[in-house]
């Protein structure tokens, strides 16, 4: 099995979202042993966004890129293969001013290519990223679990389905600014909703 492992929050150190995530690695690491582990740190490596030179590079036939534009490709192509490679997909998520942070957005930007990992037909698109589990950490200083403000979920699940992966379950880390008390009651929530999505072995 391989994990493939996200962290989007622009934090290196301290990230809530990160932590969150690394416990769900370790519940499925606990019953697969053997898992293979990948983590794309967006803090530590943050990924460009797409811009006029980036889409120019991904619109310019590969046999006729300037060696510039090659390795711009390349950046995307490797975020690619990390995630078509992967059997479950763990992604932390923080919420920034209602939305998912530019990190994750570049990294979608990223995976979602034409003919690679979505298509289109006469019957509609179809996502090409098939046969994946994905858990989702989200981390927020309000609460806003299921509600019109959440725009994150929607947002989410439309996308990772788009690609070909329904199959997502979100961890809450909510009230993460409402003080220490409330701090603490979050984080242990979300571990309790981890431990019980990722039962240990008998
Ligand atoms: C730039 C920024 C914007 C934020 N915007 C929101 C927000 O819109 N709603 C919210 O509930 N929390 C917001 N927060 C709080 C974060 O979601 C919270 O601190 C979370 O733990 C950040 O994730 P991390 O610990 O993985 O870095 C924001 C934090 C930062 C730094």
């Amino acid at each position: 099995m391989n994990i493939l492992q996200v962290n989007s929050s622009a934090r290196v150190e301290g990230s809530h979202s990160s932590r969150l995530a690394s416990s769900i690695v370790e519940r499925l690491r606990a019953t697969n042993p053997q898992a293979a582990l990948t983590v794309r740190d967006l803090a530590r490596t943050p990924h460009p966004v797409l811009d006029e030179s980036g889409l120019a590079a991904l619109f310019t036939p590969a046999d006729q890129r300037t060696p510039e534009q090659a390795a711009r490709v390349a950046q995307d192509d490797a975020l690619i293969a990390e995630i078509q490679a992967a059997d479950v997909v763990v992604l932390g998520v923080p919420m920034y001013n209602f939305g998912v942070s530019a990190q994750l957005k570049n990294w979608i930007d990223a995976i979602s290519r034409a003919q690679v990992t979505f298509s289109y037909s006469d019957k509609g698109p179809e996502g090409l990223l098939k046969g994946k589990k994905v858990y989702v950490a989200l981390t927020r200083g309000g609460k806003y679990r299921n509600t019109p403000s959440d725009s994150q979920v929607p947002y989410l699940k439309t996308v990772l389905a788009f690609l070909g992966m329904s199959d997502v379950q979100f961890v809450y880390a909510e009230g993460l600014a409402m003080g220490a008390a409330a701090e603490q009651t979050a984080l242990e929530s979300a571990q309790t909703q981890i431990d019980e999505a990722l039962p240990l072995p008998a």
